[in-house]
């Protein structure tokens, strides 16, 4: 005997189809509610470390941590390019981690400690990375630069915890400090100025290996 509530396939579809027409908004309803969403933020309190200063933010939820750097905290350093995670400009540590910060939401970094290319170095004591870029000349616009920076140092990081890439040889032994190493890691920071083989001649440098 069948089940009560059993239902052919025919008779689910039917019934699908009218449960979606019943609940069905029309369009002009929906625009009102997503302009009512968009005229009343929601707003959040957030607390993080950036460059080593605590800073304290009251922020709209949707705002990512991209903007809230540069346009909440006024550290511009960290470029905005394509928005979209495509071209690494964006680039900041964050607890020891690179990532792209226009694709993550400030409000998911509670308690985390940022660097931005601000908090590496000083125009008097540069980090050495920085220093190494403007030996091997590794920018011409520089827009990439404070991303590709950041990326670098912590790239390096990333090899010296033994932490495998595409180009490494094994995923159980540590990876090797070399420019195949490198190019493959940097892959995700664009540089449209096209300064690619300086900025592996920077870090190689820097990684005290030959480029
Ligand atoms: Fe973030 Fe391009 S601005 S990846
Ligand atoms: Fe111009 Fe890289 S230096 S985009």
């Amino acid at each position: 005997m069948d089940h009560p509530i059993t239902l052919s396939r025919r008779t689910f579809l039917i019934v699908g189809a009218v449960t979606a027409a019943t609940v069905a908004l029309p369009p002009f309803i929906c625009a009102e509610a997503s302009a009512a969403n968009l005229a009343r933020p929601i707003k959040s309190t957030l607390n993080l470390s950036v460059n080593g200063q605590s800073q304290a933010l009251d922020i709209d939820t949707r705002t990512t941590l991209l903007d809230a750097l540069r346009e909440n905290l006024k550290l511009t350093g960290t470029k905005k390019g394509c928005d979209h995670g495509q071209c690494g400009a964006c680039t900041v540590i964050a607890d020891g981690r690179r990532i792209n910060s226009c694709l993550t939401l400030a409000v998911m970094h509670e308690g985390s400690k940022i660097t931005t290319i601000e908090g590496l170095g000083t125009p008097d004591k540069l980090h050495a990375m920085q220093a190494a870029f403007v030996k091997h000349d590794g920018y011409q616009c520089g827009y990439c630069t404070p991303g590709q920076i950041c990326s670098a140092v912590a790239m390096l990081d990333e090899i010296r915890q033994g932490i495998p890439s595409h180009a490494s040889a094994s995923l159980t032994l540590a990876p090797q400090l070399s420019a195949s190493e490198f190019q493959e890691r940097m892959s995700g920071n664009i540089c449209r100025c096209g300064a690619y083989s300086n900025i592996i001649e920077a870090i190689s440098e820097v990684a005290e290996v030959s480029a």
